[in-house]
């Protein structure tokens, strides 16, 4: 697409696609290219700028496809790649942006790399991968603990040595202290960039190098649920395997990479304290950084304005914000259910949409929908089948509900890869289009709105006062967002001026102009200078 003087992403909002359970055009119960192709009209319609596709790569699907077995070239299940270029095309023509996802932590143990070092010391691609000689009492090399359950390391039993896995077994971790790897993603950015995709989601991108001492990490914590991976992991500081020093100077080389094409690099930075995710993003690094916290949280109003608060703050402009993505229950459902879960989600999105960075939705976001219903013998994520009762994340991935007929309208064949009960009518795309009270058209108006507030992404952020640890208000030049996220009335002290509310995130207008703005619980309110 054309480049203008500035960043495109400058002031866009994205929004994801999981490529399995979008829309399904060829009947084999899988979503595909096409499917996304098809239903692009919808992107457009609801406003927003970019979408970001989760993996479509060839993968045996341990991790429906965040293991990846080839990463130039599409998955049979997903289509081809004159698929992807008929989808990059399209998208293109009617001014979206493509962002594809990047897995550089760990390739498929299906992957010619590792297919070749498995069990062969002397394979050229041995050293692409993280090996190491068992512990003196034959055990793992040291403490590390997988995300997805039990140790980061399992047995090449032919060489005797283990190699390190921070999700699954089938996820081996590559070794980016080897310049043939870096060598070999600068050459897969450029792949796609060539077909002209705008920009890369960088998955576990705090994850990429290991300290090299390889040294046990401290475990501070118990987990409260010994039998939960999340929580064992949680229970470890992470000081050797994430989140080390020159993590950035890769992205530094990629930055580089991707400059010619003006294409975006936007990381999944999975470290919480606000200071160490702002240097993700500091100038020449990445462009942006998905701040990932909100989006596991239950419903926690001051933790979560203190939380964003203290990010923005330590980074202005370089986080995307999100309630809800692929990985996590949807805010619908963790901020209470139903409409006040709707309610809720809205409030914090149009909060969020005030902060700078590349906000993103989720499929189905906008139709705020709540977690799908699975039989526990459907279920498909491996933190569940791996681990026996766990809460996987199958529930906020079930497929999207375009209309009431057959399997909501995503497939036509018998059932749909993630078996789940079908969604009412009134959270389909085809009944909320038609009710202009419905949550997909509040989500449009936000997004019109935004996209015509330049001082969203222009004017600088100032924190105004508020009369409640559960409210703030953000004023960026003509522009102020004020999101009572408590459970009464707050004021919000407005500059000097005239302002008018523009966009009520559940109830309509709520303004004093003599006192300023005030707000009824769990909504938020846009107002405009006039
Ligand atoms: C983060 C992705 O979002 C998640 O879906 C995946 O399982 C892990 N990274 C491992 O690739």
């Amino acid at each position: 697409m054309e480049q203008t003087a500035r960043p495109w992403w400058t002031g866009a909002v994205g929004y994801e696609v999981y490529p399995r359970s979008f829309a399904d055009s060829n009947g084999d119960g899988v979503g595909d290219l096409e499917g996304i192709r098809q239903r692009l009209d919808h992107l457009t319609w609801l406003g927003v700028d970019a979408l970001w596709i989760t993996p479509f790569y060839p993968s045996p699907g341990f991790d429906h496809g965040y293991d990846v077995a080839d990463y130039t070239d599409v998955a049979p299940q997903h289509g081809t790649l004159d698929d992807f270029d008929r989808l990059v095309a399209d998208a293109h023509q009617r001014g979206l942006r493509v962002v594809v996802d990047i897995v550089p932590n760990h390739t498929s143990s299906h992957h010619a790399w590792f297919r070749s070092a498995l069990g062969d010391r002397d394979s050229e691609f041995r050293d692409h991968y993280l090996w190491r000689d068992p512990a003196p009492d034959g055990g793992p090399p040291n403490n590390w603990v997988s995300h997805f359950g039990g140790p980061a390391w399992t047995l090449d039993e032919a060489t005797g040595q283990y190699w390190c896995h921070l999700f699954l077994p089938e996820q081996p971790d590559l070794n980016w202290d080897n310049p043939a790897v870096a060598d070999a993603f600068d050459d897969i950015l450029r792949f796609w960039c060539d077909r002209g995709v705008d920009g890369f989601r960088i998955d576990v991108a705090h994850g990429l190098k290991k300290h090299p001492s390889f040294a046990d990490n401290p475990q501070p914590r118990e987990p409260e649920d010994p039998a939960h991976p999340g929580q064992i992991f949680g229970s470890f500081d992470h000081l050797y395997d994430l989140d080390q020093d020159d993590n950035v100077e890769i992205y530094r080389r990629w930055n580089a990479v991707v400059r010619p094409y003006g294409a975006m690099l936007i990381g999944e930075v999975g470290t919480d304290e606000p200071t160490r995710l702002a240097r993700y993003s500091e100038p020449g690094i990445l462009h942006t950084g998905f701040a990932l916290k909100p989006a596991w949280k239950e419903w926690d109003p001051e933790w979560l304005l203190d939380y964003v608060q203290a990010v923005h703050e330590a980074s202005p402009n370089g986080i995307s914000w999100v309630t809800d993505n692929h990985d996590t229950s949807r805010s619908v459902s963790r901020y209470g259910g139903g409409p006040r879960g709707i309610d809720r989600s809205i409030a914090v999105t149009t909060l969020l949409f005030a902060l700078g960075g590349v906000p993103f939705l989720w499929e189905g976001q906008e139709l705020g929908l709540d977690d799908g219903i699975i039989a526990a013998t459907d279920l498909e994520d491996p933190v569940s089948t791996r681990n026996d009762g766990v809460k996987g994340r199958d529930g906020t991935r079930t497929v999207m509900p375009w209309d009431d007929g057959h399997a909501n309208g995503f497939t036509t064949a018998a059932r749909p890869w993630l078996d789940a009960h079908d969604r009412p009518a009134h959270q389909t795309v085809a009944a909320q289009v038609a009710d202009p009270t419905s949550p997909i058209h509040r989500y449009r108006d936000l997004l019109r709105i935004r996209s015509a507030q330049p001082a969203f992404w222009e004017s600088d952020l100032e924190w105004l006062d508020v009369d409640s640890p559960t409210a703030r208000a953000v004023h960026r030049g003509d522009v102020v967002v004020v999101a009572n996220l408590g459970p009464a009335p707050c004021t919000a002290t407005l500059p000097p001026g005239r302002w008018t509310v523009v966009f009520a995130s559940r109830t309509g207008i709520t303004l004093d102009h003599a006192e300023g703005t005030i707000v009824v619980p769990e909504e938020a309110a846009l107002v405009l200078e006039f």
